[in-house]
């Protein structure tokens, strides 16, 4: 639920993140901005390359230090993210903004059972006993939909398939039930089939919890069904940025309408004229917000 009588909980002004290389510096994102409510989803799309990720992780202070990002606003309610000290960066992280990535393998440690990495960002940030956080996180595995939850507690990530193991990162994420989750392409890894149900979850539980969400995803038809607003990043810029229902009546750059262009309807291919795979057979006209398309599509 978007509450807009409030400050944004997310504001970001002239974003830019340069990248020294062998070759000269890269340009990887051009000065974008948006701001985000509180409970708002905020869908980010765009090619590969056009520096999603990138901005994402410069949210989260995650870019390492060979990398840094520069804006005139990044602001996380009242802290200024660009000028926190990586002390504060860390406790805000985990509690209050955290983030799903794409590939869950790499982001959970194979080393350390599911039970000790669900609890470990409440034992650090929460002043948690052991037993509540036992219980949170048994709570949490339910909640995403793994059976027999106390018994993966106890599990190592490789014993888990790829959806629960993506399900346990959506509960890791919410353990401390942030205002923010980010989640970069959170369903890319997995069967089509299974990409639905996860992407469900997460908006759900969105729903339930009262979360805002930048949810970066190839999909279009998730766009239209689930954003508040959208941004169209292209080689590093922000081409578009707005209400949902005005991209998808009127995209005003050539990129988002070729974006648009892909989704596939009742009797046309599922692939469009670039070959990008758009994997949304099932949507309806409009993606089912009552939105009209325009009509060649
Ligand atoms: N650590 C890095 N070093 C050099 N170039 C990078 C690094 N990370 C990303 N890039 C480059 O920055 C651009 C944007 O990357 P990214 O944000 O990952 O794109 P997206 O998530 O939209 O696919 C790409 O050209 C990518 O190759
Ligand atoms: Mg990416």
């Amino acid at each position: 639920m978007t509450d807009n009588t409030q400050n944004p909980i997310l504001r970001v002004k002239n974003l830019t993140i340069d990248i020294p290389t062998a070759t000269g510096t890269l340009h990887a994102v051009r000065g974008i901005d948006f701001d985000l409510m509180r409970g708002e989803t905020l869908c980010i799309v765009g090619e590969s390359g056009s520096g999603k990720s990138l901005t994402s992780l410069a949210l989260m202070g995650l870019l390492g230090r060979a990398i840094r990002p520069q804006a005139d606003v990044m602001d996380f309610e009242r802290t200024a993210l660009l000028e926190a000290s990586p002390k504060t960066l860390r406790s805000l992280r985990g509690a209050r903004m955290s983030m799903i990535f794409q590939e869950p393998m790499t982001s959970l440690n194979p080393s350390y059972t599911i039970g000790d990495q669900l609890m470990e960002a409440l034992l650090i940030h929460g002043g948690t006993s052991r037993k509540t956080a036992r219980g949170r996180a048994i709570e949490l595995l339910q909640k995403v939909g793994i059976t027999a939850a106390e018994s993966r507690l106890s599990q190592f990530p490789h014993q888990l398939s790829g959806g629960l193991r993506q399900r346990v990162m959506i509960a890791m994420a919410l353990m401390c039930e942030p205002e923010l989750i980010i989640a970069d392409e959170p369903t890319t890894a997995l069967d089509v089939t299974i990409q639905a149900q996860i992407l469900r979850l997460l908006v759900d539980l969105q729903a339930e919890m009262g979360m805002a969400l930048i949810l970066i995803t190839h999909d279009l038809g998730v766009v239209a069904r689930i954003a508040d607003k959208v941004a169209v990043m292209y080689a590093g810029a922000l081409v578009e940025t707005g209400p949902t229902a005005d991209l998808f009546a009127a995209p005003s750059h050539p990129y988002p309408r070729g974006l648009l262009n892909c989704i596939p309807l009742p009797g046309k291919p599922d692939r469009c004229e670039t070959g990008h795979y758009c994997g949304h057979r099932a949507l309806p006209r409009g993606g089912g917000l009552g939105l009209h398309l325009p009509h060649q599509m």
